[in-house]
């Protein structure tokens, strides 16, 4: 494997590009290829089996754009096909997942009660009360699936009137009561940060996956001497699999800054 070679990075849509952004400023030196596979979305309300289906043939396709490194930027993909990938690729490229570093970060800061919000299908899979619970047998961990923010989110719902309803109608939620953080565990979710920062008040601390996710492939590929020297600026390639106006516009608002999608028909 070269340090040239580009990373690959993907979601079931456009949520990934919180971590393709927070990945371009950590590392812009690396060039990238972000796929969202837009004519799937959501995953989380799919089985783990159509997801696990869904990413195998995602990451081939990357790996046959010669990543050195595939990030699963989906929480709902990391939980249900990590394993899988691993057992399929991991000879031919290096993975990292969203939820190791979320998991970790947490872990490092010895609370005592957290909450996880996420999709259906990244909370019925357990994977985080389970992680966070091994690392910590006494963390008090309460997890609630919360399937109306992809949408709301994607519809652009994300500082108004609905958006502050349907965050106060989940968080409400006397679990979530006492708790010290709670986690973002989809990668949709930052763009409703402040807004849940609002409603939770400044003692909860809200976590997100993006930059740790991002620290995390920097410090692998550091120890796998695969950083891109540079000196010029990455090249970023942004496909999806159905392209639509409405993912046109949202694209900007996840990725922080214009950027140009390009159709790439994989399931044809
Ligand atoms: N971005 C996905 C995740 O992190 C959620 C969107 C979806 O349901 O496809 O889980």
């Amino acid at each position: 494997m070269k340090s040239k070679q580009p990373i690959g990075i993907f979601d079931s849509g456009i949520g990934g590009l919180t971590v393709a952004n927070a990945i371009a400023t950590a590392l812009p030196q690396e060039d990238f290829i972000y796929f969202g596979d837009t004519a799937h979305l959501p995953y989380g309300d799919k089985s783990s089996d159509t997801i696990r289906y869904y990413s195998l043939r995602i990451a081939k396709f990357l790996l046959d754009q010669n990543c050195k490194m595939v990030v699963v930027a989906c929480n709902s993909a990391s939980t249900a096909a990590s394993q899988v990938l691993l057992d399929f690729f991991q000879e031919n490229t290096h993975f990292v997942n969203v939820v190791d570093p979320l998991v970790q970060a947490c872990l490092n800061k010895s609370y005592s009660k957290v909450g996880v919000i996420a999709t259906k299908a990244t909370i019925g899979s357990g994977v985080y009360q389970k992680a966070l619970k091994d690392g910590q047998d006494k963390l008090d961990v309460h997890a609630l699936a919360t399937p109306l923010f992809v949408p709301m989110i994607e519809e652009g719902f994300v500082h108004n009137q609905i958006s502050q309803s349907i965050i106060e109608n989940y968080l409400k939620d006397p679990g979530f009561q006492d708790m010290d953080a709670l986690l973002l565990a989809c990668t949709h979710y930052p763009l409703i940060k402040s807004s849940i920062q609002a409603y939770l008040g400044p003692q909860i601390e809200i976590m997100e996956s993006s930059e740790v996710a991002a620290d995390m492939v920097k410090q692998i590929l550091t120890e796998k001497q695969l950083l891109n020297p540079g000196p010029q600026q990455g090249k970023h390639k942004f496909y999806v699999s159905d392209l639509t106006d409405s993912f046109r516009q949202t694209a900007e608002h996840f990725y922080g800054e214009a950027i140009q999608l390009e159709h790439l028909p994989l399931w044809d």
